[in-house]
This record gives C-alpha cells, structure tokens and sequence, in this order.
C-alpha cells in the first residue's frame, strides 16, 4: 500500500512517531505529519482531532495515533464517526484490527511497547486487508 498515511502524537508518542515517519518514508510510503514535534505538553485529543480532520479531508486513507498509553488519543479519535481507531499491542490485535474492523487508525501506547512491536503494528496494520463478509454489518453499524 503507498497510499499517504497520516500520522499524529502528543509528547509522549513523539519519539516513536519520528522513527516510525523515518520507516515509512523509507518505504516509500508518503507520510503526513501533523504533529507535535516536541517534548513539550500538549493535550492528545487535539492531535486525534486534526488526525481526523486530515482522513476526512482525503489527505490520508489511514492514520497512526500515538500517546503514552494510546488509550487517550483513541478514545478521542473514535469520537469522530468516521475514524475507526484501534489500540493495538501487538501484531494479532494489528491484524485483526484489519480483518475484522476494517480499523483506519492504529493507535499505540509508547510507554507500553517497544519500538520493534510498534514497528511490527504498523507493518501488519498497512499490509492487511478486511475480511468483508460477516464483518460488514458489524462495521456498518459502527457508524
Ligand atoms: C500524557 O502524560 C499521557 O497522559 C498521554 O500520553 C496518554 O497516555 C493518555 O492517555
């Protein structure tokens, strides 16, 4: 997939957020950063709001949320009706996310995993498909 993904973390998601921007930009894969790009505190619902903004604007098909924990920030995306974010901690709940949710937004928690499984994440979340079928009125009924 080389579709634009868009990426956004508070201070406590921005160093996992610089290497995963490096990864994918190494892959060929455009990235949109939206920020922050300091240490300095910020509230994690503004950066899931302007994640969303950017998915709605067509700027992006898919997006990564990252914040200490990833609860915050997913909680915030999922405010908005067309964001499907999924927190995910390793690479079956990535996959799955995928498979089942058709998630558009992988949210991780810095403080919680290491860069290797985000890295992992993010990998299985942009190379899988959903699984349609019996997941799709589940879906629709999301939104
Ligand atoms: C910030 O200190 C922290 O609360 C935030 O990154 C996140 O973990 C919230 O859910």
């Amino acid at each position: 997939m080389s579709e634009p993904v868009a990426l956004a973390a508070d201070h406590g998601g921005v160093e996992l957020k610089a290497l995963l921007v490096k990864d994918l930009t190494a892959a060929g894969i455009p990235v949109v950063d939206l920020g922050t790009n300091s240490t300095d505190s910020v509230d994690y619902p503004d950066f899931a709001d302007r994640l969303a903004t950017a998915l709605k604007d067509g700027r992006a098909t898919r997006g990564i949320l990252i914040c200490g924990t990833g609860i915050g920030i997913s909680i915030a995306a999922n405010r908005h009706r067309h964001v499907r974010a999924a927190l995910c901690h390793d690479e079956t709940t990535a996959r799955l996310s995928r498979q089942h949710n058709d998630a558009n937004v992988l949210a991780l928690g810095a403080r919680v995993i290491g860069p290797e499984v985000a890295r992992a994440c993010l990998k299985v979340f942009l190379s899988t498909e959903f699984d349609g079928g019996r997941h799709v009125p589940r879906v629709a009924k999301l939104g």
